[in-house]
């Protein structure tokens, strides 16, 4: 791929005289060259599709769809295209959402002709690097590296957030289920132990902990496929990818929530499927997790203190704008015995249970754990396995339609 020297720039603002202003400021660096200008939020990700600069300059208050949202599809479409927000607005709390979209930088307006043009230089030459080592990962994607599916590199992996309000709710048993079923020849998965206290991800897979989240927390404005493939530890008998949480109770704040919400958004660029198994508390780390995934595969059981906390969890991402069907809800340990039917949670919390697993021999699902072999591998024929092969096709199918209907546009 020749170098590209110049900077590509889109600039997005819905005032004809903002974006000249801003065409004017930057003609007299001959490193940048604007190579588009959008109205809206819509037009900004349809025409970053088209023409893929490096750098946006996108506005905040649009009409039709504000930049945190386009930046966020922009973002899980394209994740190289690094985005400066201009805003009038210099309040913190849009600045984390900002962040939280996958923005890079933030400056208030109107910026000056320095302040600009250094943040594109950073954000450009970020883009340029990050679409290089893009373009080298798909390139060495062949047999000969040890991880063949890990190989198969996708622009935009998904990320599953496996999370119950009530502990015990079979979170982790699912989450470690479902990523074993996620993953095929032409679909790598990571695992990410999103519990940083007490995170048991490892010991269900009955794998020593050699590295951890705590090996990328510090560098991840500096990650690349190759740190992240070697951080991830390698689960022996089905080749899936970990990443667990820190070893020792202490070293738990040692992660904090930006740092893991950047390195979720940055596996993006190295597996299909990025499932994240939870803690029932929400942490900083836990929330950034909520806000930046693409489907919350939200647990409960049959009783209603677990009901009351769906609901209270619901009332919380209602007030936070993440769309309904980004909710994939999961009935675990299901007793048909039980008078609370899962017709009734579903109209009681007006979100339909999408997925059933039925209540297993405790003791089969407790040994498997005990031994460290997760029952999709150990027992493929038992019921329960064949839920999370169903469930994996569900999750598939229900990420392909959010794909469809929830971007970009109406997102
Ligand atoms: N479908 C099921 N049938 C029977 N037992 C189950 C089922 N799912 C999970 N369990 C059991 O429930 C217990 C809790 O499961 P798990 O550790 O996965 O829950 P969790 O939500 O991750 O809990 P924590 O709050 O500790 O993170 C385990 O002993 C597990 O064996
Ligand atoms: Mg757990």
């Amino acid at each position: 791929m020749p170098a590209q020297d110049k900077f590509r720039v889109l600039i997005v603002d819905d005032i004809p005289e903002t974006r000249e202003n801003i065409r004017r400021l930057l003609q007299f660096d001959n490193q940048i060259e604007v190579v588009g200008t959008a109205r809206s939020g819509k037009e900004a990700i349809d025409l970053s599709s088209e023409i893929k600069p490096d750098v946006v300059i996108m506005d905040i208050n649009m009409p039709d769809m504000d930049g945190i949202q386009a930046t966020e599809a922009i973002r899980r479409k394209i994740p190289y295209i690094q985005i400066v927000i201009l805003s009038v607005q210099s309040d913190q709390n849009y600045m984390r959402k900002a962040m939280l979209a996958g923005a890079r930088d933030f400056l208030s307006k109107p910026p000056s002709i320095d302040d600009l043009t250094s943040a594109i230089h950073r954000a450009g030459a970020l883009a340029q690097e990050e679409r290089a080592k893009i373009a080298q990962a798909g390139a060495i994607s062949g047999p000969a590296k040890n991880q063949p599916a890990a190989a198969a590199v996708q622009v935009a992996g998904k990320i599953i957030v496996v999370y119950s309000p009530k502990g015990g709710s079979g979170a982790t048993t699912i989450a470690t289920n479902l990523a074993l079923a996620l993953k095929r020849d032409d679909s790598s998965v990571v695992l990410v132990d999103g519990n940083m206290q007490y995170g048991d991800v490892a010991v269900f897979l009955n794998e020593q902990v050699k590295n951890s989240v705590l090996d990328l927390a510090p560098r991840v404005d500096d990650l690349d496929p190759e740190i992240v493939k070697d951080v991830a530890i390698t689960h022996a008998a089905s080749g899936l990818a970990i990443i667990a949480a820190p070893p020792r109770l202490e070293m738990a704040d040692r992660v904090t929530g930006e740092q893991f919400g950047k390195m979720l958004q940055f596996l993006r660029n190295v597996y299909n499927f990025i499932v994240v198994d939870m803690p029932s508390y929400l942490t900083d780390t836990a929330l950034v997790a909520v806000d930046g995934c693409d489907l919350i595969a939200l647990v409960t059981t049959q009783d209603i203190p677990a009901i009351k906390n769906i609901q209270s969890f619901l009332t919380l991402t209602d007030a936070s704008e993440i769309k309904r069907e980004r909710i994939f809800f999961i009935l675990n340990r299901y007793d048909k015995r039980l008078r609370i039917t899962p017709e009734l949670i579903s109209t009681n919390l007006r979100q339909p249970v999408n997925m059933v697993i039925p209540f297993d021999d405790e003791r089969v699902v407790i040994n498997s754990i005990n031994r460290g072999t997760p029952l999709y591998l150990e027992k493929k024929d038992h019921p329960i396995s064949k839920s999370f092969t169903l469930l994996a096709g569900k999750i598939r199918e229900q990420l392909a339609k959010i794909e469809t209907e929830l971007q970009p546009g109406i997102l």
